[in-house]
This record gives C-alpha cells, sequence and structure tokens, in this order.
C-alpha cells in the first residue's frame, strides 16, 4: 500500500456527516441542503444537444491533447474573456474537471525527492492538500482572514518555507469566502514566484458566478503586468459556469512547458477527455447565452437572500461564487450548524471543517458556508428559516 495514503484527511463532507449523526431534524419541515457547491441549475440545452448528436465519438479512442476544435474554442472563450490570446496547440490542454487537473498537475510538477512544500490557502479546496501529501510534498497553509480581504496573508509564509516551495495554489474567486484576487495581489505573488521560482497553480472555476464586475483571471493578471506566463498555469471549468458538473470538463492555460509535462504525465493517467464530451464541450465554451442566463439566476437568489441574512447574522455578499461566508454567532460554527439542522432542517458547512489549524488558529472556525444553489424559493426559505434560528439561538 502507499503509505502516503494515510495522510489523507477526512473530506468535509465526511465530517458533516459524523457532526449530523445522531441528529434528528424536525420532520414537519423539508430538508434544505445548502453545504454541497453543486450546481442545482439545468444544463444547457446547448451542451445536452451537441452531446447527444455528438455519442458516434463513443466508438473512438480520445487523444489526451484533445481535439483542435476543442483546444481553439477554449482559448477564444479566454481571449474574449481575459483580452489574452492563447496558442491552442502548446498553452491550452482539456481535462476532465478542474478536480482532477489540480490533483495531477501536483504530481507533474513536484519531485517527490526534493523535501518540498505546497502551499495552500486556508479555508480551502480540500483537493490541494490531498495532491501535496500523494505528490510525496509538505502541505503549508496560509491563512485567509477578514483583516486581510481573505486573500492569504503572504507576509506569514518563513523564509525556511518559500525556500523549500515548488508549488502555490490560489483560488480566486475563492471557495469558500469567494473573495477574488486583485491586481496588486497578482504582483505580490507573481514577485515571490519571481523570487523562489514556484509554480503557481490558479484555480479560477468559480469566475464567472459574478455580479457584474467579471474578476481578474491569472493569465489576465499577468498580461496586465507586461509578463508571460512562465510558472502559471490556470484552471477552469464547465461545472459551474455550465451547471455541467457532471460532463467532467474544463481546461487549463498557461505555461507552454508545464503544460507539455502536464501532457506527458497525463497520457499515463489515462485522462483523456471522451469525444462526445469534447464535442458538447466546445458548443459550451462557444455559448456565452446560458452563462448570463445562469448568473442572473444566481445574482436574483444573492439579491434576496442576503439581506434577510445580514440582518441577523454578519455577511455580505461574496466578490464572486455562490457562496455566503457567514460569521456565527458565539463562534462555534460546529454547534450552530448541528443546531441549524436539528431545529430547522437546514444544512449548512461548518468553517471549520474546511481549513486546518495554523499560525494559531482555525480560520474557517466562525463562519458557516451556505452554498446558494438551490432554486430561489427554496433558498428564501431556508433563509427564512435561519432568521428564526439565530433570533432564538443561545450560543453555549
Ligand atoms: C475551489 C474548487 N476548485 C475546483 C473544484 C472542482 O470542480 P470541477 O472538478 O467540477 O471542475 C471545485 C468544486 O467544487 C472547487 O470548489
Amino acid at each position: 500500500m502507499n503509505p502516503l495514503l494515510k495522510k489523507l484527511q477526512p473530506y468535509p463532507f465526511q465530517r458533516l456527516r459524523a457532526l449530523l449523526a445522531g441528529t434528528v431534524p424536525s420532520k414537519d419541515k423539508a430538508a434544505i441542503n445548502l453545504s454541497i457547491g453543486e450546481p442545482k441549475h439545468p444544463t444547457a440545452d446547448v451542451i445536452c444537444q451537441t452531446l447527444t448528436r455528438s455519442l458516434d465519438g463513443l466508438a473512438r479512442y480520445p487523444a489526451t491533447l484533445g481535439s483542435v476544435e476543442l483546444r481553439a474554442a477554449a482559448a477564444s472563450w479566454a481571449g474574449r474573456r481575459y483580452g489574452i490570446e492563447l496558442d491552442p496547440e502548446r498553452e491550452v490542454l482539456p481535462v476532465n474537471g478542474s478536480r482532477e487537473a489540480l490533483f495531477a498537475f501536483a504530481q507533474t510538477v513536484i519531485d517527490p525527492a526534493a523535501n518540498s512544500i505546497v502551499i495552500s490557502p486556508n479555508p480551502f479546496y480540500q483537493i490541494y492538500e490531498g495532491a501535496a501529501l500523494l505528490a510525496g510534498a509538505e502541505p503549508f497553509y496560509v491563512n485567509c482572514l477578514p483583516e486581510n480581504r481573505f486573500q492569504p496573508d503572504w507576509s506569514t509564509v518563513p523564509e525556511t518555507v518559500w525556500q523549500r516551495t515548488a508549488l502555490v495554489f490560489v483560488c480566486s474567486p475563492g471557495n469558500p469566502t469567494g473573495a477574488v484576487m486583485d491586481l496588486d495581489d497578482w504582483r505580490r505573488l507573481f514577485d515571490l514566484s519571481d523570487r523562489y521560482g514556484f509554480v503557481i497553480a490558479s484555480d479560477e472555476c468559480y469566475s464567472e458566478i459574478h455580479f457584474g464586475k467579471p474578476p481578474l483571471g491569472g493569465l489576465e493578471a499577468a498580461r496586465s503586468l507586461g509578463r508571460d506566463f512562465r510558472r502559471l498555469v490556470m484552471f477552469t471549468s464547465l461545472s459551474k459556469r455550465s451547471n455541467a458538473p457532471g460532463l467532467r470538463s474544463g481546461f487549463v492555460a498557461g505555461d507552454a512547458a508545464l503544460l507539455e509535462a502536464f501532457l506527458l504525465y497525463r497520457t499515463y493517467h489515462g485522462s483523456a477527455m471522451s469525444p462526445a464530451v469534447q464535442a458538447a464541450s466546445q458548443a459550451a465554451w462557444n455559448d456565452e447565452n446560458h452563462v448570463e442566463a445562469n448568473r442572473a439566476a444566481y445574482i436574483e437568489k444573492f439579491d434576496a437572500v442576503t439581506p434577510l441574512l445580514s440582518s441577523v447574522l454578519q455577511v455580505e455578499r461574496p466578490d464572486a461564487s455562490f457562496y455566503l461566508w457567514a460569521r456565527v454567532p458565539g463562534g462555534d460554527d460546529a454547534a450552530f450548524a448541528r443546531e441549524l439542522f436539528e431545529q430547522e432542517h437546514v444544512t449548512v458547512l461548518p468553517g471549520s471543517v474546511l481549513a486546518r489549524d495554523a499560525h494559531g488558529c482555525n480560520p474557517g472556525r466562525g463562519y458557516i458556508r451556505i452554498a446558494l444553489v438551490a432554486p430561489l424559493e427554496e433558498c428564501l426559505q431556508a433563509a427564512q428559516r435561519i432568521r428564526q434560528f439565530v433570533t432564538s439561538y443561545l450560543p453555549t
């Protein structure tokens, strides 16, 4: 057995299940689950129809590199969205969702014999940590606190850690906080990468769920600062943008030399995308109408739900993403989530299960993550139940 498997932590939803085990929610209230970040809006017709029209592709082995047409569609989308020019031959690779890509990228970039460190924001998407551990690296967590706009505070990273750092994960818009990196944030990170030579993996899968101001992308920031894409790769996905988490489709773009190595790794890993999925993905990247409709549905939910919650909880609409990151009264997020489930049958994710104890605190403690993925009516009902709950909640 690979001994590194023992280092993996239980997934946040396993922790949530353990937390809620033994509680009996009120039977007269229908369950509302706002804990999982799984898009629930319908997948656009253009994707479903292209997928079904392309089933003849099941009779062929796909190339890991993906079709020329898909890479060209991804590059054109990035061009329209970020005003950047990507070479679809060398700077774009299709992936089966950003999750597998984030994981596999760490396996490509890390030298297991080099005693490397992988830096992760904290709280974070747990794949970063597992990817680092299974690559034989040591994770180092950088807290994202409200006093630093929920951005990682790089000044807390000791020089000795920077010297061993091979890879830094950033997530903008962030899960769970929804915070977006601005140009100065990118400038600081690029300066550090120039100084210490680490690779940046920029997870941008929530980039299209915003409230009118499209979040700055990592590649866009590099170009704005007059840089090339050296040591920088961005990860994007159709899961949230196009409500297609079951399609398992995204792409990575950036440093051509890193992508060449990544392609080699992926060829052995067997992560080519099905031709039918490639065709549907190409159609998805070429269409912006369904993305705008999707965004409008989230804006409607945030506009309705945020004022209801902000009158009883410390919470604001995020820069982007479909999460609310709310402070709970009393600071015990686990107790709050458990009692909310028991009394109101509403499931939210306690922030402490999304973070690790680091630098003297767990930066997720005291927060809950509310995913506004359910239909508007359900989100509204959940917000009303949360309000009701908070007004009588007595923290222990
Ligand atoms: C921050 C973050 N990155 C990546 C992913 C993976 O998404 P997918 O593999 O569907 O592209 C998720 C999924 O929830 C996420 O929250």
